[in-house]
This record gives structure tokens, sequence and C-alpha cells, in this order.
């Protein structure tokens, strides 16, 4: 039995309710259909990557359907706002601040002081988001490296039951994703080319854009512009509780206990949704110069986990 479901008022409710809940639904957008989660809800986020099969923690896109999310969650500046009245809802998405550091935001953010806000151009997508209440976090809806999904049906073949619910919205009129512009610098620079053309937005702007050629999608290709998140203080990975030093800060996984257990029970899901709070909590903590983490299966969502855990205890 498929769970795609053709929309009716009734279907977007139950779908919203879903999402309320913290279940998985794909929804169409005018780029690629999404696979969305209440941002507010790290499980429903980590649920997300343990769909796709992300090997890694890209931050994910928060969806809004009014501009008063944009300055719930983000520090919007008169050029973002401009650009937003200007191109919203449409298929750009904008790196502004986090203005919001609520550390159920975390995991959306992949722990960083930054994140992507776009409104999206499909009243689906839009009503599904006011229905909610919230701004939904959503990835293309299909499993990692394969080809982005335009219609329910590629969502169902690429996710199967792993997601909900399945929102049918028909084909996705653009068709490519949407145009990502980070706007935290002076310049903007365009860190994904997408479903709005450069040269449109620089006519708007009245100025360059700069582009990078760093590819946000593969955050480990050099020169990319991805910051990642590294705790201020130093941390050590694969460590037993045994070979903790006395001053080491421990977080701990399944029966290795610590100041912090990423999940008492051994559920990379979990541990998952509590990493990137977990190291903020980590930091933020003075009486213990370091931080060590205990080994973490490399299987499923441990594969991601060790990918950031890796990045952040990089020392250079
Ligand atoms: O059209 C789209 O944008 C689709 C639909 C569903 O809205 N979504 C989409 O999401 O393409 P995703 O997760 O595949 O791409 C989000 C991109 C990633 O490459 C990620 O690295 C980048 O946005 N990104 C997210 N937050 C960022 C941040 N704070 N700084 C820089 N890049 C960021
Ligand atoms: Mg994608």
């Amino acid at each position: 039995m498929t769970n795609i479901f053709a929309y009716s008022p009734t279907t977007l409710k139950q779908a919203a309710e879903t999402i309320r809940q913290g279940g998985l639904v794909a929804f169409p957008t005018e780029t690629v259909y999404g696979l969305g989660a209440n941002v507010y809800n790290s499980q429903a986020v980590a649920n997300i990557f343990a769909a796709k099969g992300r090997p890694s923690f890209n931050p994910l896109i928060s969806h809004i359907a009014e501009l008063d999310m944009l300055s719930e969650l983000a520090e919007a500046d008169s050029r973002t706002l401009a650009l937003a009245k200007h191109f919203w809802p449409g298929p750009l998405t904008f790196v502004v601040k986090r203005k919001n550091l609520s550390s159920a935001l975390d995991l959306v953010c992949a722990g960083l002081r930054t994140m992507t806000v776009r409104m999206p151009d499909h009243p689906i997508a839009l009503e599904l988001i006011k229905t909610a209440g919230v701004p939904i976090a959503a990835p293309s809806a299909n499993r990692s490296q394969s080809i982005s999904p335009t219609t329910a049906r590629h969502v169902f073949e690429s996710l199967g039951n792993k997601v909900d619910m399945i929102l049918d919205g028909g084909a996705c009129k653009v068709g490519v994703e949407s145009t990502i512009l980070d706007l935290t610098t002076p310049q903007a620079v365009m860190l994904r080319a997408g479903g709005l053309a450069k040269e449109t937005l620089e006519d708007f702007l009245g100025e360059k854009i700069l582009v990078s050629h760093g590819n946000p999608d593969l955050p480990s290709s050099p020169g990319q512009m991805l910051k990642h998140y590294a705790p201020r203080l130093p941390m050590r990975i694969n460590i037993r509780p045994e070979e903790k030093k006395p001053d080491e800060f421990y977080i701990g996984f399944g029966a290795m206990d610590g100041q912090l257990n990423l999940s008492k029970s051994g559920d990379l899901t979990e541990a998952a949704a509590n990493l990137f709070a977990f190291m903020h909590l980590a930091e933020a903590q003075s009486e213990y110069p370091a931080i060590a983490m205990a080994p973490i299966p490399e299987t499923g969502l441990g594969l991601a986990i060790n990918d950031r855990i890796r990045r952040a205890s990089y020392r250079s």
C-alpha cells in the first residue's frame, strides 16, 4: 500500500497534525518535494537524516509561510527583508544569522550560528506550514545521493514507508532546488545556483553577487563556504570511560555513561537529536577544560554523528 495522499482539506489537516506530533511528511514545493519535520522537534529532525540515509548532518532549510516566522528565527536586516518581500514566496533561500538560539534548533542548524530560511511558492506547502503553525525543516525528499524528486511517485520510490505521509500536489514546476544566497556578509554570496537566476538577484540588488566555488552539498570538499561547528574546548572522540582523563567532561553513549549521555538505550536517532545541544552544554560548563566522547557505532545515523564529531574534534 502506498502512503501517497491526494491533497484535500482533510489530508492537509492530517499532514499538519503529523508534523506537529513529530512525524515526517513529504510535501510539494515549486522546486522539488521536501521531506518535512517540525523544526523545533530534534527527534523528528533526526528522523529526516535517518530516512534519507545521510552520512553527515547538513544543516536544513527552514520553510516558512509568513514573514513573521522569519523574524522569529533569524536576524533579518533591511537587505534581507527587501529581498524577501520581492522574491518570496519563491525559489530563493537565505543564509541569515540565527536569532533563536534554542537548543531545539541545533540539529536543523547543524550547530551553526547561521541558518537557512525560505518561503516556498506552492499553495499546499504554504497551507501545510500555516496549519502546522511551525516552520518546517525540509531537505529534498529522496535518499541521499539520489536524484531529487519532482513528483509524489518519485518520493515513494525513493523513501517508501520511511515517511508517514506523502502529500501529492502534482509535478513541481521549477524542478531544481532553490538558489541559496548567503546574506551574512556585506557582499551577498551565492552558495548554490538554483531556481532563481543570479542576474535577476543582481538586478534587484544593484550590485554583483559573489559565487562560492565550494559545493554546499559536499561539505567536505575544499574551499567550501560552510563553516563547521567546532566547540571552543578541545574534544577527543572514541574514548571509553576507562580512557577518560579526570579533567575531561564526558559525553557518554549507551552503557558508557558520563556527565551527559547521548542515549542511555543506545538509540542512534535519539543520540543524533541530542548531539549538538550536548556539545553546546559541554562547552558552556566551566568545570572541565576539555571534552571526551564515547565511541559511537558506525552504522545508521552513527555515520553522520561520527562525521560531525570527527570534524568537531579536528585541530589544525
Ligand atoms: O528547493 C529547495 O531548497 C529544497 C526544497 C525542499 O525546499 N530543499 C533543499 O534542501 O534543497 P537541502 O537540504 O537539500 O539543501 C539545503 C542546502 C544544503 O546544501 C546545506 O548545506 C545548505 O543548504 N545550508 C543549510 N544551512 C546552511 C547554513 N547555515 N550555511 C550554509 N549553507 C547552509
Ligand atoms: Mg538535496
